[in-house]
């Protein structure tokens, strides 16, 4: 059952407008609230237990209105090598899935499938090298295999067999990884992208495989489910790379995600008050709304501390919902803050910051 997540109207609290129902890219959600994509290992074999339907189905009753799974593997050999990270397409995986959605329905919420492949982030399996857009990787790291365009179509059909179970098992809608360094990302990235034929070069050019991922996708997913691209600037070892210097670069790629079919997109920084560009307070979200008209979801610190509820400055909850009120950004995603506090948005929602506890990094321990 969904708990009560609406504040009374008297606390008249600034969180209030962000836990109104919206519609978003078409899909009907309880709030403005997200749950962030989080890699938790507990699916041995690849397979979701009744465990991970409990954690997802927590964060529903709780007053998430989209929850975005943690990265599933697509079904290919080279997308990923740890044993306990979900898949989409193995053996009983399926059934996994079917059950975590079916528990996330039923308390109200709606959620979508994350599809990964790491790219060079993979450990080299079995003597297999990892598959990256050039072979190249950060120094000290093993050598990778640069794709060539057969490899990029075997994995373009991979996606698509991701997204046709997504689609089977009941998913709401998908997102694409193609964020903080993984395979999709290393093409966005001109350091990792040395390609000189049709899929490197340009930012619009080192966005062709990325948008066709994203064209498949859409093609195999059904036509009245959203598709979301998650993208970042950072990989997670490098903060400060770039994949676009600026707003016209930034423009190019997107507008070739969008023109492949994304439905929305989920712009992943790691502190959403920051701008993204200089010249402009806007941040990466802000700035995908506007270069695409796409409806878009922020992301980045939000809420690890009570002090975001009680506080009024840029970084606060009232920063926050002043940017959602101004149309920067549509949605909003939790991360860290939900691994210790399932029920933060029920709690925040009813002023009842005696119930949440601060986000310490102990709670990536945790699986409740
Ligand atoms: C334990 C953990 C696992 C994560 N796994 C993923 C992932 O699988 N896919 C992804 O796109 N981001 C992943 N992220 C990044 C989060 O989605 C989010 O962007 C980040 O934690 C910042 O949000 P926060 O400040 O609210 O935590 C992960 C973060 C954490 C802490």
């Amino acid at each position: 059952m969904t708990a009560p997540c609406a504040p009374s109207p008297e606390l008249d609290l600034p969180v209030a407008p962000l836990l109104e129902p919206v519609t978003f890219a078409g899909l009907p959600l309880s709030s403005r609230f997200v749950m962030a994509p989080m890699t938790r290992a507990h699916s041995p074999g690849g397979v979701p237990t009744p465990e991970v339907a409990g954690y997802y189905r927590r964060r529903a009753e709780h007053g998430i209105g989209l929850i975005v799974t943690e990265g599933v593997l697509i079904g290919h050999p080279t997308a990923g090598h740890e044993d306990a990270v979900p898949r989409m397409t193995a053996g009983a995986a399926e059934a996994g899935w079917r059950r975590v959605v079916d528990e996330v329905h039923a308390a109200g919420g709606r959620i979508a499938a994350q599809l990964w492949h790491l790219g060079s982030l993979r450990e080299p399996v079995d003597g297999r090298p990892a598959w990256t857009p050039s072979g190249v990787r950060e120094p000290g790291r093993p050598v990778s295999h640069a794709m060539t365009v057969a490899d990029l179509d075997e994995l373009l059909e991979a996606y698509a067999g991701a997204a046709r179970v997504a689609a089977r098992v009941g998913f709401d809608a998908v997102e694409i990884h193609a964020a903080h360094g993984y395979l999709l990302d290393e093409f966005l990235w001109s350091f990792t992208n040395r390609r000189t034929d049709a899929f490197g070069g340009s930012p619009v050019r080192r966005a062709a495989f990325p948008a066709a991922v994203v064209r498949a996708v859409r093609t195999d997913f059904p036509a009245d489910r959203p598709v979301i691209v998650r993208f970042s600037q950072f990989k997670e070892r490098r903060f400060d790379a770039r994949i676009a210097q600026d707003p016209g670069e930034l423009e190019a790629i997107l507008g070739a995600l969008a023109e492949a079919g994304a439905s929305a997109l989920h712009a992943s920084q790691r502190r959403f008050w920051e701008p993204a560009f200089a010249g402009s307070a806007l941040n990466l979200a802000g700035w995908a709304k506007r270069l695409t008209g796409l409806p878009t979801i922020t992301v980045g610190s939000v809420g690890l501390t009570r002090d975001f509820l009680r506080s009024t400055g840029p970084e606060s909850v009232s920063g926050l919902a002043a940017r959602v009120a101004a149309g920067e950004f549509d949605l909003v995603a939790l991360g860290r803050i939900l691994l210790g506090n399932p029920a933060w948005v029920s709690h925040a929602g009813a002023g009842r910051l005696d119930a949440i506890v601060d986000y310490r990094k102990a709670h990536e321990d945790t699986y409740r």
